[in-house]
């Protein structure tokens, strides 16, 4: 029997990798396997989620944790590849597009080991974001590509990768999403227990910043935090600050007198959490890449503080737009989200809650 080797690396792998693994399972036609990089390794980042989404523990971590880009690429590669030399008859299945992504599927090409990569096709057309290079480079070199939209398959014939290899099955981190709905935590217990008390007929959005472009640059953060403090003059904004933020603003002292401001701090939620606070905001400010999916599925009205997407069938479809990282831009949009109601949006095709399920499906059936 074929073992299918589930690579997870950072927070939003085991969002995608969950459904995976339990369909895999399911199924009963190969065996599975979870290696955790060790890119992200506090309980906040990784291990709450392990218990949220109910993912067996790692079968292997390889502890490689924070580094440069390209120490952190390396140390993957090299503590993965005696792994994998001691599995039989391995399949290598890797998702989205992190540092630990790139690195488990280019030792396994190398070695003539099959891949799969979860998310394929999506382009941001911005090289200067270390995903967009992730992408690219695992779809090259990945046997199988599951889609999450029709319109990957476009981004990757354009890219030379023959459209046999490429399987439109849905996006997992959906099926996450409806699976745990009904176990999400009330955002008013979330709130609660950190001392955040709004008033009850004011409502809420949830910020979350933590793109290198976005924080790594103190006059853009700067700029992004002065838009937040105007938004929440009308409406509070509860922000759960990623580690990299969290140091950022702190070297550049911009982590002071924002509660005063209506912005609260709050440390990285959990996904059942995060999922609640998110349900029942009545918006969401955010650079992140899974967090416009999530909102679109959730029905709520999402501003992307960026310059472009690679996903944009959170903005056609879905309850996404698209507002840059101009202070006077992001704030009238949020205004005008507060004023209207925002977008409203339809649930994208094969969003469905069986993207993973398709998966497990194809893999079968072009491998078994
Ligand atoms: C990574 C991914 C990004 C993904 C994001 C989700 C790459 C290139 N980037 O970015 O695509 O959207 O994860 O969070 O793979 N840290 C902790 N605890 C942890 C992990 C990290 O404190 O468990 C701190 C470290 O100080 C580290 C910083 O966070 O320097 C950033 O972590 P890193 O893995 O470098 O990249 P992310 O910005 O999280």
């Amino acid at each position: 029997m074929k073992t299918v080797v589930c690579i997870v690396g950072a927070r939003p792998n085991l969002v995608k990798i969950a459904p995976i693994v339990a369909a895999l399972r399911d199924q009963g036609r190969f065996g599975v396997l979870i290696v955790h990089t060790g890119q992200h390794y506090d309980s906040a980042m990784s291990g709450s989620f392990f218990t949220d989404l109910a993912i067996p523990a790692p079968d292997v971590n390889l502890e490689v944790g924070s580094a440069s880009h390209a120490v952190q690429t390396a140390e993957v590669m090299r503590r993965f590849e005696p792994v994998l030399d001691g599995i039989d008859d391995p399949v290598v299945l890797v998702v989205g597009d992190v540092n630990s992504t790139l690195a488990c599927a280019l030792v396994a090409a190398k070695k003539g080991i099959p891949v799969a990569h979860v998310e394929a096709g999506l382009r941001s057309r911005d090289r200067a974001m270390p995903e967009e290079i992730n992408r690219i480079l695992t779809d090259q070199i990945s046997d199988l590509l599951f889609t999450t939209e029709r319109d990957a398959l476009a981004n990757l014939t354009a890219e030379g990768i023959a459209a046999e290899r490429v399987h439109f099955v849905g996006n997992v981190m959906i099926d996450s999403l409806r699976a745990s709905l009904p176990q999400a935590v009330d955002a008013v217990g979330t709130l609660a227990a950190h001392g955040v008390r709004l008033a009850a007929d004011k409502g809420y959005g949830v910020l979350t910043l933590h793109r290198p472009s976005n924080v790594d640059e103190p006059l853009v953060l700067a700029g992004l935090l002065r838009a937040a403090r105007r938004v929440a003059e009308r409406c509070p904004l509860i922000f759960p600050v990623h580690p990299r933020t969290r140091s950022r603003m702190e070297q550049a002292g911009l982590d002071r007198g924002l509660a005063e401001a209506g912005i609260h701090l709050i440390a990285p939620q959990g996904y059942l959490a995060m999922l609640g606070l998110m349900r029942d905001a009545a918006l969401v400010l955010t650079d992140s890449g899974g967090i416009q999916e999530e909102t679109t599925a959730l029905g709520v009205p999402c501003l992307t503080l960026r310059e472009n997407t690679e996903r944009p069938i959170t903005i056609s479809d879905g309850t996404n737009v698209l507002v840059g990282t101009a202070e006077e831009a992001v704030v009238a949009a949020a205004l005008d989200v507060l004023a209207t109601g925002g977008k409203r949006g339809r649930i994208p095709e094969y969003w469905d809650g069986a993207a993973a399920k398709r998966i497990a499906a194809t893999l079968a059936q072009v491998l078994g």
